[in-house]
């Protein structure tokens, strides 16, 4: 039975699923790599990298002080954090197209490792107040996605 996610990790599970929909297109490789690369460029740089990092700097240091880091959940979480970069990088920095579906790939099993694994991890780990205090550290990336489905006005 699937638990809500909890408020303060909604983000960037939102974001996850603008991830996945460029992860489905990198693996598929259908359109023309042209527009691949223009397509992860626009993901990393508007919220991929950034996402990144909100997951390094805060989410998981949090974590750290109630919960063990010596895990092979939370070293996996890091590699790919790694390999994912080195893969951007070899993809938009040094034009490498031949990545592209081990990248789609590698950032399809991510989502699902903190989905399934690390964010049900955290999210027991970590007790309120302190998992609603990290919550304004957390942008909503998603709204750098062409794919999200409008929200309802919430300032109506
Ligand atoms: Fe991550
Ligand atoms: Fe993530």
């Amino acid at each position: 039975m699937g638990k809500r996610r909890h408020e303060a990790l909604q983000p960037l599970s939102r974001h996850h699923h603008y991830a996945l929909v460029v992860a489905m297109h990198l693996t598929r490789e259908e359109q023309p790599l042209p527009d691949l690369l223009a397509e992860l460029r626009r993901f990393w740089d508007n919220g991929g990298q950034a996402h990144f990092r909100e997951e390094e700097e805060i989410l998981l240091p949090a974590y750290a002080k109630y919960g063990s880091l010596d895990r092979d959940e939370i070293a996996q979480m890091l590699l790919d954090h790694v390999r994912i970069r080195s893969l951007v990088s070899r993809a938009l920095d040094d034009g490498d197209t031949s990545v592209l579906a081990e990248l789609g790939s590698a950032l399809r099993a991510h989502v699902h490792l903190e989905e399934q694994v690390i964010f049900p991890l955290i999210e027991e780990t970590l007790q309120e107040p302190d998992l609603t205090r990290l919550a304004p550290f957390f942008e909503e990336h998603r709204a750098s996605s062409p794919y999200a489905k409008p929200e309802p006005d919430a300032d109506a």
